[in-house]
């Protein structure tokens, strides 16, 4: 039984191509040259290869600040992908699980946000994830969306990885705290992932629709980079200070929303799936992350 993961190389790819499955799943990883979401022929290419019993959309343009001066390339990959990807799915009634963020929303409700809630981009690549989600929401009837939020990993680009490693450049730094939200580990989020495809797999009347995937708990950027340093010093890792400073004294090219908190009741209702603390889930990342005796 082949499964499609796009995006192969990214966080949660990665997780995703590395987890264990069931005996007889086939996971396709494809990196970005073997499978480019925004060529219709790569996409047509990779459909005639072979048959998949679900495909999971992990690949998206994900530099949010660049998104602001490169439009076309975050909605060629954010809308369009998805787009072809829920073309590609629909005629054979194939799942597809497109995953999403928390920046379709504004930040300005007061708690948590729930899948209804209705979405209002701050930037481009918000602004091109919803096009994405509209896109596989119209285009393949048998879809989840599944919204997820602050994506660490002990891979590639994050704010975990970006954190230790200016702490061990520069003794003070400085991070906004006045941003929450989730952070949500990219092994916990493949886990929550492969459990809906197996379902929609199993189950042709699995639910469908929108979804929220998030760690349990909440913080800020710089609750979440004290909570990282603090579990580095155990292995001897960087230890700067943090200051707390206002998103006003870190401007950046795109606008962040100052609330991220997504509900995953639903999930929890419809799929049985709890997440479990961000706590737990960021000391396995920095664990991973301690250089080997000797
Ligand atoms: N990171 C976060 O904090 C966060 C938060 C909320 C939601 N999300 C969503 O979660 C999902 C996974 O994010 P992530 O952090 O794992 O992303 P990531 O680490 O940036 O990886 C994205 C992957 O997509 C690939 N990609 C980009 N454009 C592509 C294209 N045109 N065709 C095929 N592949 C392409 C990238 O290829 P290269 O390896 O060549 O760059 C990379 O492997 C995305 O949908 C993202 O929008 C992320």
């Amino acid at each position: 039984m082949n499964i499609l993961v796009t995006g192969g190389q990214g966080q949660l790819g990665i997780e995703l191509a590395a987890m264990a499955w069931p005996a007889g799943v086939q996971i396709h990883a494809p990196t970005r040259t073997e499978l480019d979401l925004t060529s219709a022929e790569s996409v047509r290419s990779a459909f005639a290869a072979r048959s998949y019993a679900a495909v999971i959309n992990a690949a998206a343009y994900t530099a949010v600040d660049r998104a602001e001066s490169e439009i076309g390339a975050a909605f060629a990959a954010n809308a369009l992908g998805p787009a072809l990807l829920a073309e590609a799915t629909k005629t054979t009634g194939t799942p597809l699980i497109q995953i999403s963020t928390d920046y379709v929303f504004d930040g300005s409700k007061q708690g948590v946000y729930e899948e209804e809630y209705p979405v209002k981009p701050l930037g481009v690549y918000g602004a091109s994830k919803e096009a994405g989600e509209q896109a596989v929401r119209t285009g393949n009837p048998r879809s989840i969306i599944l919204r997820t939020a602050w994506l660490v990993s002990p891979h590639r680009r994050n704010f975990i990885m970006t954190m230790l490693r200016l702490g061990a450049e520069q003794p003070v730094l400085r991070v906004v705290d006045d941003q929450r939200g989730c952070p949500t580990s990219a092994a916990d989020l493949a886990a929550a992932v492969s459990a809906i495809a197996l379902r929609m797999i199993d189950d042709p009347a699995a639910p469908t629709g929108d979804y929220h995937f998030v760690n349990a708990g909440d913080t800020t950027w710089c609750g979440l980079a004290r909570y990282a340093f603090a579990l580095a010093a155990e292995f001897s890792g960087p230890s700067p200070i943090v200051e707390a400073i206002t998103t006003a004294e870190f401007p950046t090219p795109a606008r962040r929303p100052a609330n991220s908190r997504l509900s995953t009741a639903k999930l929890a209702r419809d799929f049985g799936i709890a997440p479990r603390p961000w706590q737990d889930a960021v000391k396995d990342i920095v664990g991973k992350l301690r250089p080997a005796p000797g």
